[in-house]
């Protein structure tokens, strides 16, 4: 079901007015280079997570010229009716945050009223990029899943962080340093159960995905590699490598360490897929991802940028029928609206389009003609 209905933005980027609305289970939004497309998915994230996805200072933000950014928009209740929900950001860096029409402090707030998973250009990291990335995905996954975990997270990261200072100053005292390694080897243990069992959702959830989105190119696995040799206990491998870690000067395995091997038939996915069926795996990782949170949250909405980039029509249309099985909502950019295949829409769909130009939103009628839009 829609959980956003609709998004009014005021000075973000070229968007001075924008209201984009009302909104239906799936939207798609195009317009040329530098319409502002992107501005508007950004525009949902702020409303979601108080922050935005691309890089520069929040300053970039606002309108050039202008004082602050102002994004308002309607989440639609499960029960009926809806809450309001805003975001304020000043050149002068207050940020302002309203919930239900009530001043709001807590982030957290937003999200969990509007919980969102953004696919971009950036999403390649999660096969490509740095362990890092595979390890906040991990992360992201245990959070919401296992709520509990997030204070061990913490007592695990100070734990090292502890462990290492007493490693860099050379001068130990081995009993500090054996708190500090005890500390750190419980809370170790219980963050790497936590992915590993994420780890094991998402292969629930990704095998089927994968194999309706990318059938062609074989077996995919995701192999969990915790961060230390997986015959001892973490306890072990720290008394194992203490010496080396003490020449070192930093705790050398862990769960900071810990990474998701990706193989096709065997071998390295970021070196071995194409542009397009790398595109096609992280998209499954991506709603695999989806899934989990919908159990867990119920709505979840999909920022997709640029969904047809990189992908053939074939293909394309296979990441939208996923999409549309999942019954999630999604906001979805295009240069071209005929880069989407209309198809798997159906003739009772529920989908809206827009097209912006030169930061401003118009709705286009949806009537369908002969199974294309428009
Ligand atoms: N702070 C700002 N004030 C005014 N305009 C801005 C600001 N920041 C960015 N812009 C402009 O906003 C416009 C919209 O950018 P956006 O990235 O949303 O475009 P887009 O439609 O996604 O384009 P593309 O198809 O190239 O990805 C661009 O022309 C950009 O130069
Ligand atoms: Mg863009």
């Amino acid at each position: 079901m829609p959980v956003l209905a609709s998004l009014n933005i005021h000075n973000l980027r070229n968007l001075t007015q924008a209201n984009l609305g009302p909104l239906s289970l799936h939207n798609v939004i195009y317009g040329i280079n530098g319409s502002g497309k992107t501005s508007l998915l950004e525009a949902a994230h702020i409303l979601g997570t108080a922050r935005s996805f691309r890089s520069g200072g929040a300053k970039s933000l606002i309108t050039h010229g202008e004082q602050s950014y102002v994004i308002h928009g309607e989440r639609r209740l499960p029960a009926g009716g809806v809450v309001s929900m805003g975001v304020q950001r000043e050149k002068a860096g207050g940020m302002t945050l309203r919930l239900a029409g009530e001043p709001s402090r807590s982030v957290s707030q937003l999200a969990d009223e509007l919980p969102l998973l953004l696919i971009n250009a950036d999403s390649f990291d999660l096969l490509v990029g740095e362990p890092a990335n595979r390890r906040r995905f991990m992360d992201w996954g245990v959070f919401h899943v296992e709520h509990h975990l997030r204070d061990h997270r913490r007592r695990f990261q100070r734990a090292l962080t502890q462990r290492n200072h007493l490693l860099r100053r050379g001068k130990l005292d081995p009993s500090e340093l054996d708190v500090w390694t005890r500390d750190l080897a419980t809370h170790a243990e219980l963050v790497s159960e936590g992915r590993e069992r994420f780890l094991s959702a998402l292969r629930q959830a990704f095998e089927p995905l994968i194999s309706e989105l990318a059938p062609e190119i074989g077996p995919v696995t995701l192999s969990y590699r915790r961060g230390w040799d997986a015959s001892s206990t973490y306890s072990e491998a720290l008394q194992r490598s203490l010496e080396s870690d003490q020449e070192q000067g930093f705790t050398q395995s862990g769960p900071q360490r810990a990474d998701i091997k990706v193989t096709v038939s065997g071998y390295s996915a970021a070196d071995t897929l194409s542009r397009g069926q790398q595109k096609l795996l992280v998209c499954a990782l991506k709603l695999a991802q989806g899934q989990i949170l919908a159990g867990e949250q119920g709505d979840v909405l999909y920022l997709i940028d640029d969904l047809p980039s990189e992908l053939d029509p074939e293909r394309c249309e296979r990441v939208c029928t996923a999409l549309a099985l999942m019954q999630v909502q999604t906001l979805i950019t295009c240069v071209s609206p005929s880069a989407i295949p209309m198809d798997w829409l159906g003739s009772d769909a529920e989908v809206a389009m827009f097209h912006v130009k030169q930061g401003s939103v118009a709705p286009v009628s949806t009537a369908v003609d002969n199974g294309k839009m428009a």
